[in-house]
């Protein structure tokens, strides 16, 4: 039917009771309506045509977050459009089927307009996930629920609030006020049934440590499929971390609850690891004695929400109805393991410099190629970061990732680790974000083969989007 135009706009609308807030979204039209912020859904194996026309008066450009594409398809910061301008996106979605998303990756300003809402899902359909969509009775918007966590802070007015401090634009920023798909508070009327829920951490900084609680008893969920699609059994498990850039696919039995009682997707509050260190930027701080450091920089945010602090995502709230137990399957799907026998190992070292944090030392620099990768190579990328720090998302853009080993992991991590390898069930399946804990070294694999014509550059980066934006990205080119 054409290419679909998606245009981005400025657009309010009542999300605090009694007043407007402003945001920027993606709007398309179909049949003379108009959506906002749609969420795309298209078949594995098709082509995907879309032109984005900018009818902001800032710089921006589409990133298919986790998608295969030609580099000039990728929304790379260097293809930034400005004010009026057009880009043109034709591609094959080769990707399996499963849960993606496309956002803001403008040069400079993705953290400022994703925060503004230039974000939403792209799914891809499958036979695997038809075989699950029919096996468990599920369907899109109805017992199939994507759900967009997001943290932000707002004025007065109703107005969203982005001032961040140095140390923030350090730390990332934090909202103290959470939405599911834009909505405080968010409630989901459910019947005793299983319901899948497709979680995407769309924070520009928050870190979450997921679960479904009854009073304060953690029930059980199972985890289906992680970025890239399913994996390869259900995993039950009772709590997940998910940082940002992330998916988790779950099913949650809401008969676990009976009607008339609540069940909360909250997040439980878990150690930050905020730790500048004694070279950190933030002097005069030497005579806090035994003061933890991540309380510190936690009472040094403006939101009240520090990280790792307890809240609610969602409520769940249990309604009458025929008790319907989901038979799962025992198989999803088939995950080839990427064979790595051979393949070149390579050093990614996070470290902090002058009041921000880097990639092999380096900061980002639109014209600089970090390292070359052999088209068709396997690597095993070590990615450490350093006991001082944070935690990092770490994110490929055009490849997916299988983590084979995670070392050195904190105790927090450590404790749900039971995947192999010091793997947590985030960790399985194809991934193209993953977190890494201060003093840890997530070792992953990634297949560098495409078919795309001539040398393919893309950005390496972490999902902190402050620290995106804030330099914590390289480009690396596959010749
Ligand atoms: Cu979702 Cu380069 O990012
Ligand atoms: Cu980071």
């Amino acid at each position: 039917a054409g290419p679909l135009k998606i245009r981005t706009v400025a657009a309010s609308f009542p999300l605090l009771p009694g007043r407007e807030s402003p945001f920027l979204l993606y709007q398309t039209e179909q049949a003379g309506k108009a959506y906002q912020n749609p969420i795309l859904r298209i078949e594995s194996g098709a082509r995907f045509t879309a032109s984005l026309d900018n009818a902001l008066a800032e710089p921006t450009i589409i990133h298919w977050h986790g998608l295969h594409t030609p580099a000039a398809m990728d929304g790379h910061p260097a293809s930034t459009i400005g004010p009026g301008g057009r880009y043109e996106y034709d591609f094959k979605v080769s990707n399996r089927g499963g849960t993606y998303w496309y956002h803001t990756h403008a040069h400079e300003l993705t953290a400022e307009q994703a925060y503004h809402g230039l974000a939403s899902f792209f799914l891809v359909d499958d036979d695997d996930q038809r075989r699950l969509a029919k096996a468990l009775d599920l369907q899109l918007g109805v017992t199939d629920l994507p759900l967009v966590i997001q943290d932000k802070q707002f004025d007065a007015q109703g107005k969203l609030l982005y001032k961040p401090s140095a140390h923030e634009a350090m730390m990332g920023w934090l909202g103290d006020i959470v939405l599911a798909n834009l909505t405080p508070n968010a409630v989901q009327a459910v019947t005793p049934r299983t319901y899948r829920l497709r979680l995407l951490n769309g924070s520009n900084a928050r870190i979450y440590r997921l679960a479904f609680v009854k009073g304060s008893t953690p029930l059980d969920f199972t985890v289906i499929g992680t970025d890239g699609g399913l994996i390869e059994r259900p995993e039950t498990v009772t709590e997940a971390f998910l940082a940002p850039g992330e998916r988790l696919d779950v099913l949650f039995d809401a008969g676990q609850a009976q009607p008339g009682e609540d069940i909360f997707l909250r997040s439980l509050a878990f150690d930050a690891m905020e730790n500048e260190g004694p070279a950190g930027g933030s002097g005069g701080m030497g005579g806090m004695g035994g003061m933890g450091m991540g309380r510190m920089m936690a009472s040094m945010s403006s939101s009240r929400l520090p990280l790792g602090a307890e809240f609610n995502v969602l409520k769940l709230s249990v309604k009458a109805g025929d008790r319907v137990v989901a038979k799962l399957p025992a198989t999803l799907s088939q995950i080839k393991p990427i064979r790595t026998e051979g393949a070149a190992q390579r050093k990614i070292e996070l470290s902090m410099g002058q009041m921000r944090f880097l990639i092999n030392g380096r900061t980002y620099h639109m014209d600089e190629i970090a390292f070359d990768v052999k088209r068709g190579a396997v690597e095993i990328w070590n990615i450490s970061n350093p006991t001082m720090g944070m935690p990092h998302p770490m994110h490929i853009h055009g490849f997916s990732f299988q983590v084979l080993e995670r070392i050195g992991s904190p105790p927090q991590v450590a404790a749900t680790a039971r995947f192999g390898q010091g793997r947590t069930v985030s960790d399985l399946g194809w991934k193209d974000t993953v977190l890494v804990w201060p003093g840890e070294t997530v070792r992953v694999a990634i297949d560098f083969a495409h078919d795309f014509p001539g040398d393919q550059t893309y950005v390496f980066h972490c999902h902190n989007l402050e620290h995106e934006d804030g330099g914590m990205m390289i480009n690396f080119r596959v010749k």
